[in-house]
């Protein structure tokens, strides 16, 4: 199937990083949010965004007003009912993301693709409310959307090759780097990621090493762009925490338990960069 109109739930973070490489990349856009003000907000952002871009000479006056020309803003989500694919980006909470793919199953054209941006829940979870659990797939995009390279597509027990294969020339006309991952808690990347970062924060919690020199370490070391502290502290602590609990609920393996050290530091508040406290201060 071919794609041309993209919907998107939810104009927060990653929301408009995706409205805006799918209007960059000459698709019709929607997004949504739940009351004009957010819708505002996220739509300025994008705005912003693009202006970036400008100012740094890798887009065009004409094609930032091309863009925000293609992206249309709405609190009402029947008008996704003509979207070939709409992609919910809307908070990591299971029973909102079932409610959404639930509503949007019977908005949408029987052909259009329903996909989630989640970080680490069960895709099939969604798909099951749906009466096209083929037509269902994870698109798992990373932040900053417009930045980052890589996007995994989380293919079900149910997803169709079919959809598989207009999941990933959609996202190669918006400029990624493709792979397959399986509907497993953490997929590829999360999967690998959140053992290494909450083994950083048990080597604190137990006094071993200092935040520094960890991080130095890994940097120096291993040739990653930021230590694991640094990076815990980006992703945000709260964030974390989150996708660490699932992915040992259901697999229930020590590895993938969340430190006492990490529940307290977001009992606290601290979430890292957003907050500005995590493991470094950002005030
Ligand atoms: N932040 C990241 O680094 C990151 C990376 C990859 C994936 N994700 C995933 O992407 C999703 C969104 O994360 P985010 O960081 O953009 O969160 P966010 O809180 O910045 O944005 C979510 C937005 O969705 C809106 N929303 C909630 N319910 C809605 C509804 N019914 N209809 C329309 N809009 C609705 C909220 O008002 C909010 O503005 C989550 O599932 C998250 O796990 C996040």
């Amino acid at each position: 199937m071919q794609i041309k109109k993209v919907g998107v739930i939810g104009c927060g973070l990653m929301g408009r990083g995706i409205g805006e490489v799918s209007a960059r990349a000459g698709f019709d856009v929607v997004v949504s949010e739940v009351n004009q003000q957010l819708l505002d907000k996220g739509l300025a952002a994008i705005d912003a965004s693009l202006a970036k871009g400008v100012e740094k000479g890798k887009v065009t006056e004409a094609d930032k007003a091309a863009a925000m020309g293609r992206i249309k803003g709405t609190i009402n989500v029947q008008d996704f009912k003509d979207c070939d694919l709409v992609i919910e980006a809307a908070i990591e909470n299971l029973e909102l993301k079932k409610k959404i793919f639930g509503d949007l199953d019977k908005i949408c054209v029987k052909d259009a693709i329903l996909a989630t941006n989640t970080s680490c829940l069960s895709v099939m979870d969604m798909a099951a409310v749906t009466q096209r659990q083929d037509k269902v797939l994870g698109m798992h995009f990373f932040n900053p959307v417009p930045v980052m390279k890589l996007l995994e597509l989380v293919k079900t027990i149910a997803t169709s090759e079919e959809t598989l294969s207009a999941a990933k020339a959609f996202g190669q006309s918006v400029g990624k780097t493709v792979v397959t991952a399986p509907d497993v808690p953490g997929f590829i990347v999360n999967r690998l990621l959140m053992p290494f970062l909450i083994e950083a924060v048990r080597l604190i919690e137990s006094g071993l090493a200092t935040r520094e020199d960890i991080d130095q370490a890994i940097v120096l070391g291993l040739n990653h762009p930021m230590g694991p502290l640094t990076l815990a502290d980006f992703v945000g602590l709260d964030t974390a925490y989150f996708i660490c609990n699932a992915m040992y609920d259901e697999m229930k393996e020590n590895r993938f338990a969340p430190p006492v050290l990490l529940r307290k530091m977001v009992t606290a508040g601290q979430y890292g960069r957003k907050s500005g406290k995590g493991f470094y201060d950002y005030k």
